[in-house]
């Protein structure tokens, strides 16, 4: 496995890839690694000749009072993860090697894409993703490029753009990977106290039961919202940021649950903000 820093480094061992006609899989993370990232590499590894994971810790999807630099951050340990899963290349730059004074240019994605769920709580979140999945596609060029559905909205976002900016790769999501009590997998989650962790398989929980009441026919999305933010307040020291039920393509608001539904939430635990959803099929 081989760890580049520099943009000039990654284009050097990139292209006689490329020109060999090797296939590219590309896995974006910010770091501390855990098995939903590695659930990734495995399938990227599974469906590439070259595997390329990068590590780097976006300062412009975070919002001036948000956890930028309590980011947890453990490089050893990741790059020993990613030698063990079969990465070929990780790229882990500095900030000044994306941004580097006078950076200009971002990418602003719009519509309820962005603007709905946590577009709404996290202003410019998406602009950061979209912008520095944009530099990250430019730099890596890979074939095919793999996203978690824990970031249900963010796989929706880099979708709208590689279809509007006509990025010549596959965008391919990943199942959500849980905890035996079904938290979903987060490096936020090693913010959360023992009696938190010890609450918060119950958003899991609120979200099976919105399965199961609109298996059992329910159909209206209020009554869907409802009865999962009544779920939600057995937390506690917490405080709900959205329950929604939208469009799982378009993000678009559902009055009623039809067609393919994304049921999102994000919910604050004490400090810590954790976000799950569920797809369902009606
Ligand atoms: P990060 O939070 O490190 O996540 C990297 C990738 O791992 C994302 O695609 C995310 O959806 C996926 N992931 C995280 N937890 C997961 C889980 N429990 N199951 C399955 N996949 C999971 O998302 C980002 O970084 C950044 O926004 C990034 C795309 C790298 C841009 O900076």
């Amino acid at each position: 496995m081989q760890v580049v820093q520099t943009i000039a480094q990654l284009r050097a061992i990139l292209q006689p890839c490329r020109s060999e006609g090797r296939s590219v899989g590309f896995v974006p993370t910010m770091g501390y690694l855990h098995d939903g990232h590695m659930a990734l590499v495995q399938r990227a590894r599974r469906e590439n000749d070259v595997v390329v994971v990068s590590i780097f810790v976006n300062p412009t999807q975070f919002g001036p009072n948000e956890d930028l630099a309590a980011y947890p951050r453990d490089l050893e340990r990741d790059l020993a993860l990613l030698d063990k899963g079969g990465t070929d290349q990780v790229f882990c730059p500095s900030v000044e090697e994306l941004y580097p004074p006078g950076y200009m240019t971002y990418v602003h994605i719009e519509g309820a894409v962005t603007e709905t769920l946590c577009g709404r709580s996290r202003p410019g979140h998406f602009r950061g993703v979209a912008t520095i999945v944009s530099k990250l596609f430019h730099l890596v060029m890979p074939h095919r490029a793999y996203f978690g559905q824990k970031d249900a909205q963010q796989v929706a976002v880099i979708q709208q753009m590689v279809r509007d900016l006509d990025f010549d790769l596959e965008v391919v999501p990943c199942a959500t990977v849980r905890e035996a009590d079904g938290l979903a997998l987060s490096s936020r989650n090693t913010y959360l106290t023992t009696a938190q962790r010890a609450q918060a398989p119950l958003i899991h929980q609120a979200l099976q039961d919105a399965r199961s009441t609109i298996a059992a026919g329910e159909r209206r999305a209020v009554k869907v919202v409802e009865r999962i933010k009544d779920r939600l307040a057995a937390i506690d020291d917490s405080t709900i940021d959205y329950v929604s039920v939208v469009d799982a393509r378009t993000l678009a608001d559902l009055e009623t649950v039809t067609g393919e539904a994304l049921i999102a939430l994000a919910i604050r635990v004490g400090r810590t903000r954790l976000i799950d959803n569920i797809r369902v099929q009606v």
